[in-house]
């Protein structure tokens, strides 16, 4: 009996930092669905492949030498052997990211990627924590247990600026705009059925963890 944990949320609720302490604490595998649609881009973008171009996109991703770490401990993302793990956070793959995921024949490959690597990583380590956008949705609407983190827009944009070191203000824009564009393709702005809310406006990062965990013991 696998403990599989989904989780989905827009930008800066502290999804990714949340799930990888979770499954640091359950002693599970962790899989970052987002890192995926950074990598792809990076690749288009070092290729010279127009994100615009679906076709040629779709070819990327089907033939991307793409793999995951999915040690929470020290996650990372390999091309060809090389880690990109720094080059996928720069702003440039953040402001292009949406272009590819809103590509449909992009989504249904790396949907399959994901389900394939949950099930790898979940059968070496006795589960996995995967966070995203359709995790619960789409690529593991079986999963153990479905949650979707949330935040009110004030705290999204505090804690994203604090991470990004610039103001809330020249984040909005971005954050925002991302996520509508992403919401047209999944569904994460508010919870499907079955799936638990987690508000992490008033939580601070432990306190997260702890909400999360109090939903997977439950
Ligand atoms: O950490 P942040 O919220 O900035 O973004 P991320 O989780 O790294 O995801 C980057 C982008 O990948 C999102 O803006 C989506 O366009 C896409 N994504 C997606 O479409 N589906 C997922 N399951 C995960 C990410």
């Amino acid at each position: 009996s696998h403990v599989v944990v989904a989780i989905d949320g827009p930008s800066g609720t502290g999804k990714s930092s949340v799930s990888k302490a979770v499954a640091r604490k359950l002693g599970v595998g962790f899989l970052d669905t987002g890192a995926m649609y950074r990598a792809l881009t990076w690749w288009c973008l070092e290729q010279q492949i127009e994100l615009t171009d679906a076709d040629a996109v779709a070819a990327a991703s089907r033939d991307l030498p793409l793999t995951m770490g999915t040690d929470p401990n020290h996650p990372d993302v390999f091309i060809d052997g090389r880690s990109i793990e720094v080059h996928i956070r720069e702003s440039r793959i953040s402001q292009s990211v949406s272009t590819v995921a809103t590509n449909l024949d992009v989504r249904a490959d790396m949907q399959q990627r994901q389900r394939e690597l949950m099930a790898q990583v979940s059968e070496q380590t006795g589960g996995v924590v995967a966070e995203g956008r359709d995790i619960t949705t789409v690529v593991a609407p079986d999963a153990t247990v479905r949650i979707l983190m949330t935040a009110s827009e004030e705290a999204r944009m505090a804690r994203r600026s604090k991470q990004l070191s610039v103001t809330a203000e020249s984040t909005r824009s971005q954050i925002v705009d991302r996520d509508r564009v992403d919401s047209t393709v999944s569904t994460f702005m508010t919870a499907a059925d079955g799936v638990v809310t987690v508000d992490t406006s008033h939580l601070d990062f432990e306190q997260s963890v702890q909400a999360v965990l109090h939903v997977v013991s439950a």
